[in-house]
């Protein structure tokens, strides 16, 4: 099934106040690149050539100055606004007309995930069904929290925020559908704050035993960047690994030439319209590496 990708990176981002004031979370550093370089590079390390950006009506073409329309990555990427945030699965409604009737992948702007991502790409093989992660942390109740069976992947329980979690599982913002997404999305009425929740259209999926869930083990970390701390927290982690190794993380362009979506003449194109000169010798190295 083809899939498309769509990031998710709206609102106010309160809790990092006044950070947030003027900028757009989303775009804030963490450590050497803008936040959605992240989760971009996840969506593309599956594959995914096809992205849909939704923001506010004042951050999004600050996306599109910064991404352009992928082209020189060999990618499409498109943009959408969320007038208003009114939760996160009106995501799949306001791409509709992206999705055209493929399946989908989403991940909050947010999210960054570091590791193997076998995971992702074992929940991406699926045809049929959704397929959400389950990540151990210590403070299950502040987020989507998931019980199920790690053998088979069968999903017990889905509950969002739960003041007495069933299991230490939280549900990370990375979530895999097939083309039900839109049937299934149009068939859950907002929640009492009156947002369209991605649990419940998660419950959906459940309700029709088309829920499956994939344990993120130990090599894969999972850090969040929606507090003042965290965000200094996924910096350090990604500073220290880029030190202790030669590669970069989330260089969307090396990836893009690694997963083959552009070829070494675009890569060397890529690499002459780079302004800053290490950049540039970061990506002159993988070229390098390639060519021997
Ligand atoms: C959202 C989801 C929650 C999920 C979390 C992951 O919560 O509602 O299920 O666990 O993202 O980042 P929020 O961060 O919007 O409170």
């Amino acid at each position: 099934m083809k899939r498309k990708g769509i990031i998710l990176a709206g609102g106010a981002g309160t809790r990092l106040y006044p950070l947030t004031e003027v900028a757009c979370k989303q775009l804030l550093p963490v450590y050497d690149k803008p936040m959605i370089y992240y989760p971009l590079s996840t969506l593309m390390l599956g594959g995914i050539q096809d992205v849909l950006i939704i923001s506010t009506p004042k951050d999004t073409p600050m996306f599109e100055k910064l991404l352009g329309d992928g082209s020189r990555l060999g990618m499409n990427i498109e943009y959408a606004v969320q007038p208003e945030p009114k939760g996160i699965a009106q995501a799949f409604l306001i791409g509709e007309t992206f999705l055209d009737g493929d399946g989908c992948t989403l991940i909050l702007g947010d999210n960054i995930f570091y590791g193997k991502l076998d995971f992702f790409r074992r929940a991406l093989e699926f045809e049929d069904g959704a397929c959400i992660f389950g990540y151990p942390v210590r403070d299950p109740e502040r987020f989507g929290v998931v019980e199920f069976e790690e053998e088979t992947g069968r999903v017990l329980s889905l509950e969002e925020k739960p003041a007495k979690p069933k299991s230490h599982f939280a549900v990370p913002g990375l979530y895999v559908y097939d083309d039900k997404i839109i049937e299934y999305t149009k068939a859950v009425k907002p929640s009492p704050r009156g947002e369209l929740e991605i649990t419940d259209v998660n419950l959906e999926y459940f309700k029709h035993d088309e829920l499956r869930c994939e344990p993120l083990g130990r090599g894969i970390a999972w850090l969040d960047s929606g507090t003042p701390a965290s965000l200094l927290e996924a910096s350090s982690y990604i500073a220290t690994i880029e030190h202790q190794q030669s590669y970069k993380v989330a260089c969307i362009e090396e990836i893009a030439f690694n997963r083959g979506f552009i070829d070494q003449a675009g890569f060397e194109k890529v690499i002459a319209d780079t302004i800053s000169p290490d950049y540039r010798d970061y990506l002159t190295m993988v070229l390098k590496e390639h060519t021997g």
